[in-house]
């Protein structure tokens, strides 16, 4: 009891200081591609000639490499540490109501980690999964992402770092309609500058890892859920990110595909040692992962070593 009311008081306390960090609703988070490639960037990609799309990608780097330099280093953040978050609130207030969607959360995450948030609906997962890709600002907290404070970040800086660090599968997989496979895994290579023979190449071979080799040519609409969640997985890794960000990934699919999906997730992320961090409310998906953050009402009431737990078992029979 004493622990809600410190944090009531922190609230109150910081909620006048800091109320242009409190989102009205009604303040578009931004989700999809928008999010992925920033702006309206990806609209453009789709209709714009491939010359332009290059130039746009290379004026894109060229104005962020200055904001680079700005950003804080967190020099005291371990080196195998990607992912550091500290007291982190995010309120919402809907005219006379505030909801406190994360209520003081703390955890880390080592490299190379597969960490589950799971909890159920309105628990806070989304949230949190929006203030680690910088998504949407934080109420109050630290957020430390590859060594750099993202809680600090301007919108430019933000994108940069999504495009350098960041890859996110999405439940709706938010694949381009109008384009293949080939092309929607290539289009995250095309901000990069990468010319249209290689940007190809590198498509294909994500695409063969997943298993989609003979679906290269096929539009979203020509592939099952399940074919078209693993062009967007391909799509998210295609840039070889640090980190992937996956919110329901299976949420569309049946239990069946949802496995194979989850064991694909798993098996890319451990050969490439990227930290993928999967949001869901399923137990049983939630318990592939390495770590397993349960949350409930905005606060950590779990965090679980599911190595530890292996490790336990083995010395049980030792
Ligand atoms: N933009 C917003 N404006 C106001 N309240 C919001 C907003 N986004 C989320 N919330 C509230 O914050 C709380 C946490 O929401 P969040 O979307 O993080 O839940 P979730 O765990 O992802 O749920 P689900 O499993 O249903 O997706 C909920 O009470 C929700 O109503
Ligand atoms: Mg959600």
């Amino acid at each position: 009891m004493s622990e809600v009311l410190e944090t009531e008081n922190i609230i109150e306390k910081d909620d006048a200081a800091e109320s242009e960090a409190v989102t009205e609703t009604g303040t578009d988070t931004k989700t999809g591609n928008d999010a992925f490639f920033g702006n309206d960037t990806v609209t453009e990609a789709a209709t714009v000639t491939e010359a332009a799309t290059v130039t746009e990608a290379a004026t894109v780097t060229e104005s962020d490499s200055d904001s680079d330099t700005e950003t804080e280093a967190a020099p005291e953040a371990p080196k195998d540490m990607v992912i550091r978050v500290r007291d982190l609130y995010k309120v919402y207030r809907t005219g006379e109501t505030v909801v406190k969607a994360l209520n003081g959360v703390s955890f880390d995450i080592d490299r190379g980690v597969f960490c589950s948030v799971v909890g159920a609906s309105g628990s806070g997962k989304s949230t949190l999964l929006n203030m680690l890709a910088g998504l949407e600002p934080a109420t109050k907290g630290e957020i430390v992402i590859a060594g750099q404070h993202i809680e600090n970040m301007n919108e430019s800086q933000l994108v940069t770092f999504r495009r350098e660090h960041v890859g996110f599968i999405f439940q709706s997989y938010n694949l381009m309609p109008t384009m293949s496979s080939v092309e929607n895994v290539a289009l995250p290579l095309a901000f990069r500058g990468m010319d249209k023979k290689t940007r190809n190449r590198k498509a294909e071979e994500m695409l063969e890892l997943v298993g989609l080799g003979r679906y290269k040519a096929n539009l979203p609409s020509q592939m099952s859920g399940g074919q078209q969640q693993r062009v967007g997985i391909a799509r998210a890794l295609v840039l070889d990110p640090e980190i992937v960000f996956a919110d329901e990934p299976t949420g569309n699919l049946d239990s069946k595909t949802s496995e194979e999906v989850m064991n694909l997730m798993q098996k890319i992320v451990e050969e490439k040692h990227q930290t993928l961090i999967m949001v869901t409310h399923d137990d049983h998906l939630a318990s592939y992962a390495d770590i397993m953050i349960r949350i409930s009402d905005g606060k950590i009431i779990e965090n679980i070593d599911n190595r530890k737990r292996d490790t336990n078992w083995i010395e049980y029979f030792r």
